[in-house]
């Protein structure tokens, strides 16, 4: 059963992407001048991860990109969110480039732009270089400024053909769930280090976006966070100040001082951890943006957990809600809302949403074929939900679904499967599934529904 979605509010330039990560896909860990970043590390300390799985093969796209190009094309997707590996570009982490690092991306993005599809560049998701972490990682000073070094050399060699830049992939993973709740590298649990963390990642991506600017006149910049609506789970005060907490610790952190705003003030006591703030930084960090990147995925809803981590709040189950393979709540008016939000509250005047998918255990039928009709479920709702939002005003000016291909699910490995296309990881064959399938639908009579002979294919 297919749903009509009316898609007629969103521009006739949208852009329908879709979105992967280098280490998630890569592989090729050891190729061309790459050293180990602390996911490498990460991954290949026994328990760390699902499976013991690791990124050193992954999708093998590092050798396999045209293929992977040839899919978008199929699909029908006119852009595409990738991330350079900072351990290929600068392997040690700060000093020499690279250059073979730059080529590989070099020719990805020609390859796109031959395909017709817009290449959109993350700086950074999540891949540091293991050499910087040995020097104490983003707890330092030091590596915002690697970041932005890194970031201009990056910029040069692609900026003549990429002017859609994104500094940061989901700063609140690097730092919360990295070294916080240590369950993504480097795997630490200190409040310390991760607040530490989040400033010195804000500073750099405030450092990487002058460096890109610098570099790329026409560049269009913007940061991508993973953001959740959030709801206390009862009307008991705890509750309510606990989701009051949460939303500092999800939204308000990342998107106040971007904004001009400085660090909410309410968080800065529950964290009771002292900025390493010097004279100019808030500035640097609120440097001018050209669009927001909106990941989401699932809602919050939370209780007071005075014995938990900060922000001392824990989800909670509604029942009654659905939930993916990942066990995350299906809420689809929740990217409604934030999209909304970001417009109404922080004057957003240009918004991607950069992620937004599920994973659920695909079944490969004899035919070979993969049905999967919860995710294209997922997709549709969540579609729909973007186009309601932009008929109320959001400036909603694209869509990324995460992901391309099944890949690297981090600390889950590769039994969690987000991809539009399968990937047999025993012989690296892709096939699209149900959901790629519908995916192409909705783009075609997107361009259908605006006379969209001039829509890329
Ligand atoms: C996001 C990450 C992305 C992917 C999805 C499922 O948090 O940015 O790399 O793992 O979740």
């Amino acid at each position: 059963m297919t749903e009509f979605i009316d898609l007629a509010a969103l521009p006739r330039d949208f852009a329908w992407g879709t979105a992967t990560s280098a280490y998630q896909i890569e592989g090729a860990v050891a190729e061309d001048g790459r050293a180990p970043s602390i996911w490498d590390t990460f991954a290949h300390t026994p328990g760390r991860i699902d499976n013991d799985d690791h990124g050193d093969v992954a999708c093998d796209h590092y050798h396999r990109w045209r293929e992977d190009i040839a899919l978008m094309k199929r699909l029908g997707t006119n852009a595409y969110r990738l991330s350079v590996a900072w351990p290929r570009v600068v392997p040690g982490g700060d000093g020499e480039v690279n250059a073979r690092g730059l080529d590989f991306y070099d020719q990805v993005v020609d390859g796109l732009l031959e395909a017709g599809i817009t290449p959109s560049v993350t700086v950074y998701h999540w891949d540091l270089p293991q050499a910087l972490q040995d020097r104490g990682g983003w707890p330092e000073r030091d590596t915002a400024e690697h970041l932005a070094a890194y970031a201009s050399a990056v910029a040069e060699r692609l900026g003549d053909r990429v002017t859609h830049w994104a500094t940061l992939n989901e700063p609140l993973c690097s730092a919360w769930i990295g070294h916080l709740e240590g369950r993504m590298a480097p795997g630490l649990t200190d409040l310390t280090a991760a607040v530490r963390a989040s400033y010195h990642l804000l500073l750099g991506h405030g450092l990487a976006t002058q460096a890109i600017r610098a570099a790329v006149p026409d560049a269009r910049i913007g940061i991508v966070n993973n953001l959740s609506t959030v709801a206390p789970a009862g009307d008991r005060p705890e509750d309510v100040a606990a989701a009051r907490r949460m939303d500092g610790h999800t939204n308000r952190w990342w998107l106040d001082p971007v904004h001009g705003r400085g660090f909410p003030a309410d968080m800065l006591e529950v964290y009771g951890v002292e900025l390493p703030e010097r004279p100019g930084d808030l500035d640097t960090i609120a440097a001018p943006l050209d669009w927001l990147g909106l990941n989401y995925y699932f809602p919050a809803v939370v209780a007071d957990d005075p014995t938990g981590p900060a922000p001392f709040a824990r989800q909670v189950p509604r029942p009654g809600f659905p939930h993916t393979g990942m066990d995350w709540e299906i809420d689809a008016s929740g990217i409604e809302t934030l999209l909304l939000r970001l417009t109404e509250e922080y004057g957003a005047r240009s918004i991607y949403v950069t992620e937004n998918g599920s994973a659920y255990p695909d079944v490969v039928l004899d035919d070979g074929t993969i049905d999967d009709t919860e995710r294209t479920r997922y997709l549709e709702q969540h579609l729909a939900a973007c186009a309601s939002a932009t008929r109320k005003g959001a400036p909603l000016a694209g869509y990324f679904a995460w992901s391309l291909l099944d890949n690297f699910e981090w600390a889950y490995g590769y039994d969690k499967r987000f991809g539009l296309v399968h990937v047999d990881y025993k012989t690296q064959q892709r096939t699209i599934k149900g959901s790629g399938h519908r995916y192409a639908d909705i783009i075609r009579a997107h361009g259908g529904s605006l006379g969209g002979s001039d829509r890329a294919a």
